[in-house]
């Protein structure tokens, strides 16, 4: 603890706030989860935050517990400790830096995990998440602009895919903050940070389903549902999805699926799931979408495709996968690809989504299966693979 005062942020310290409190001052602290080493992620009071220039603070009212989360508590990818995580953040502005003239105190927002510079070649050329400004910051603990701003008295925390969103307040960058529509609930909102945005984009933007294509999903998580809603969305005909659990085969069937397949043993890397697949779809899929990222799962989604047929994997459940298929998969114009949150371009695809889902014609709420204060963020993470849909931390 610092030797100055430290006390909760009140409603009258929100304001436009363009520097941290002096020594003198009370330093505002909040709840956060930290990751100080793999294996143990912990509530701690942190400092509030402060946003600097172009950046703006977020009141988190939900974040949404993605995979992604879970595989960096388990130490499987290497990032800069102690960490705040969390990436599927939805809230109120809560005070803006200097520069900042088009988000105001008030203003709903959802933290975009691929915001892009907007001016680089891959901006241009459209793959936001391949900016070369931003998306190298996606683990390096840092800010879309390179800078850190959460502290713990005189120590540094790092920031988890620009935003660190377990935490009652996120200072993001400007082009982080999505605007979305105050009537959309925060806790649908949130998912489209990270796993609506990937599943539903995976399939509709990066896979380009159409309508009356063979869809399979392996994997039906909270990714995997949303590649199902995003097929059945654009009108796809068969989607076939392949799970371990059989209640997350039921929800895929209740979102739209036409058929479900429980894997067992290795499940859907250990063979014979494409070979069920092919049969069942009179010669193989138009569509494999692979939430799941294992060397057996990408294989098992490739074979599955008819000749011509796209593969996007957009699991990591191994980074260090190598991947082998035949030549003549590809001489038979199979197209094996991948996807960084589905493609999208972040402030026009999520409140592309959210408009779908305010006409009715997208159940996203059914997603989300459990609702968690901050305190069970443990329990919330232990339940991915266990439980169906997608578990929300709500503040
Ligand atoms: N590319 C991206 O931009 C991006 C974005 C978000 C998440 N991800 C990754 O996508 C994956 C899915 O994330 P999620 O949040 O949906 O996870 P989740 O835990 O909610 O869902 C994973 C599902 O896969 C099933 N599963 C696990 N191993 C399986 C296997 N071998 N065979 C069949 N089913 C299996 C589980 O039962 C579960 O239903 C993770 O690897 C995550 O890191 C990638
Ligand atoms: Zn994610
Ligand atoms: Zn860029």
């Amino acid at each position: 603890m610092p030797a100055c005062a430290r006390a909760r942020l009140t409603g009258g310290d929100r304001a436009r706030i363009t520097a941290r409190p002096t020594n003198r001052e009370k330093i505002p602290l909040m709840r956060a989860a930290v990751l100080r080493e793999a294996g143990h992620l912990g509530v701690e009071e942190i400092d509030v935050p402060v946003p600097g220039p172009g950046e703006v603070r977020v009141r988190l009212r939900a974040t949404g517990v993605c995979h992604t989360d879970r595989t960096i508590v388990e130490g499987k990818v290497p990032v800069p400790l102690p960490m705040v995580l969390g990436h599927e953040g939805a809230g109120v502005v809560d005070a803006v830096g200097g520069g900042v003239t088009d988000l105001t105190v008030g203003d709903h927002v959802v933290l975009t995990i691929t915001p892009g510079c907007g001016m680089c070649r891959q901006c241009q050329l459209g793959a936001f998440a391949l900016c070369a400004v931003a998306a190298p910051h996606l683990l390096d603990g840092r800010l879309s602009n390179g800078q850190r701003r959460l502290t713990r008295g005189a120590e540094r925390l790092n920031h988890f895919a620009m935003q660190s969103s377990f935490a009652e307040y996120a200072v993001v960058e400007r082009r982080v903050a999505v605007r979305v529509p105050d009537d959309v609930p925060f806790d649908v909102a949130c998912l489209t940070a990270c796993g609506v945005s990937t599943g539903f984009g995976a399939a509709v933007l990066r896979a380009g389903v159409g309508f009356g294509e063979t869809v399979l999903v392996i994997g039906v998580g909270g990714v995997g549902l949303a590649a199902v809603l995003g097929a059945v969305t654009v009108g796809a005909g068969r989607v076939v999805v392949a799970d371990r659990s059989a209640a997350a085969c039921q929800l895929a069937a209740d979102l739209g699926a036409t058929d479900t397949i429980v894997v067992d043993g290795d499940g859907a890397g250990g063979g014979g799931l494409a070979a069920r697949v092919r049969a069942l779809t009179g010669g193989g899929v138009d569509v494999a979408i692979d939430a799941v990222g294992t060397a057996g799962t990408v294989a098992a989604a490739f074979t599955a495709l008819r000749g011509g047929g796209r593969a996007v994997v957009v699991g990591v459940a191994d980074a260090r996968a190598k991947v082998s298929i035949p030549l003549y998969h590809l001489i038979d114009q199979r197209v094996l690809t991948g996807s960084t949150n589905g493609n999208i371009r972040p402030h026009v695809d999520i409140p592309r989504i959210l408009d779908l889902y305010r006409a009715g014609r997208l159940p996203l709420d059914r997603l989300v299966t459990r609702r968690h204060p901050l305190e069970n963020i443990g329990r919330a993470m232990a339940e991915l693979g266990v439980r169906p849909g997608r578990a929300v931390i709500t503040f």
